[in-house]
């Protein structure tokens, strides 16, 4: 960690040529449970990891924004002026598109000075881990404090939220924001998305010699466009007919009506969100009476949750999933937005390289890409480092 703040710190000084004014960092997040009920108004269960994008910033006396950052040669240029949704394209859109969002919440864009965001990440793109959330968080933490805006990190979490659904224009929930601002050391975010109420829950993996591996089955996914808008406006179109606001407002007493109110697939839509929302109640009760070793079968049924209802897996997040169970993971499920990314498997400390084994050896069986398989660790959300 401290070798990519020194590396954002010192590429800001040769990119730009002076100090920045500091450091911030935000991290990417794994989802333990509670998938696509976010935008339903449900609850989540996710967690902050040891992966992080760090920002290095500073103000100027210009009139334009300036980004850079590792993973692309290119430095952005743009006026101030030109902070909105029509001129912000590309990468830079994350970053810069939070300057736009936080003029909703007290920013005044015509008064602010130059800007300069220099970015170093290690969150992988494109593995369902929120490097993109990780981006924003960390230039809305920035911006909050050298702006001088005062806003809280629900509201932060808001602004990145704004972000993604207006600037980047993924119709995206406020799940992984929140779970990179608000996380803590060790535990799960247990979030209530209509409320925004949260409550950390200690995961106590250490204590049972547990560990969570992801395996990146290097299937890219987009938000932006494709399945994840088509099962959000099921989702929609199921609280409708059934005379709700939101999902959240049913439970497994309403499946009966709803079987016969709606069609095949909006039913089985429906029947996820209901479903997966009470797994994570369950979860929830099972690590604080029991530990996180009572979880695996909540796990292991949120997937097939997933794969047969919500239809959002794909081959590689299957077999990566049977397979760790298969090799005695304690559970399994695809985790994030789906249609490819990663899968997560909760498995004792001592059957880790097995098991990382048994997954290569099955994706070379089936002839498939070889996924990236590691370990992540519950970890502190977002915060000024300098
Ligand atoms: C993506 C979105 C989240 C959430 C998940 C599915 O990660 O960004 O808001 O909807 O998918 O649970």
């Amino acid at each position: 960690m401290a070798d990519i703040r020194d590396e954002a710190a010192s590429a800001f000084e040769d990119v730009f040529g002076y100090t920045p004014n500091g450091i911030w960092s935000a991290p990417g997040r794994v989802n333990l449970i509670g998938e696509h009920t976010d935008y339903n108004d449900g609850f989540v269960l996710p967690f902050a990891i040891d992966r992080r994008t760090v920002v290095a910033v500073g103000t100027r006396d210009a009139s334009v924004a300036r980004v850079g950052s590792s993973y692309a040669d290119e430095l952005v240029e743009i006026p101030l002026a030109d902070l909105n949704p029509e001129h912000l394209t590309g990468w830079s859109a994350y970053p810069l598109g939070v300057a736009w969002a936080l003029a909703q919440f007290g920013a005044d864009l015509a008064a602010v000075p130059g800007l300069d965001i220099f970015v170093v990440s290690d969150v992988p793109v494109g593995a369902g881990l929120s490097s993109s959330h990780a981006l924003e968080c960390a230039v809305a933490l920035a911006l909050n404090d050298l702006w001088q805006l005062g806003l809280d990190r629900q509201t932060l979490a808001r602004v990145s939220q704004i972000t993604e659904n207006q600037v980047v224009g993924a119709p995206t929930g406020i799940m992984d924001q929140s779970a990179s601002l608000l996380s803590e050391k060790d535990c799960a975010l247990f979030l209530d998305c209509r409320s925004l109420d949260y409550r950390i829950i200690p995961l106590g993996l250490e204590a049972a010699d547990l560990a969570v591996l992801i395996i990146d089955t290097g299937v890219k996914h987009e938000h932006a466009n494709g399945g994840y808008a088509e099962r959000r406006a099921s989702c929609e179109l199921g609280a409708k007919l059934m005379g709700v606001s939101s999902l959240r407002d049913l439970t497994a007493h309403d499946l009966p009506r709803a079987r016969e109110v709606l069609d095949d697939v909006t039913f089985r839509r429906v029947r996820h969100v209901i479903t997966e929302n009470q797994r994570v109640l369950d979860t929830v009760a099972a690590l604080e009476s029991d530990g996180p070793r009572a979880i695996g079968e909540l796990l292991d049924a949120s997937h097939r949750s997933m794969r047969d209802d919500f239809e959002i897996s794909v081959r590689e997040l299957d077999l990566a999933v049977e397979t760790a169970i298969e090799n005695g993971a304690i559970g399994a499920r695809m985790t994030g937005g789906g249609f490819g990314g990663s899968a997560l498997a909760l498995v004792a400390r001592e059957d880790v390289s097995r098991i990382q084994v048994a997954i290569d050896g099955a994706f070379a069986e089936h002839a498939l890409g070889i996924p990236d398989t590691f370990v992540v660790v519950p970890s502190k959300g977002a915060a000024r480092d300098r």
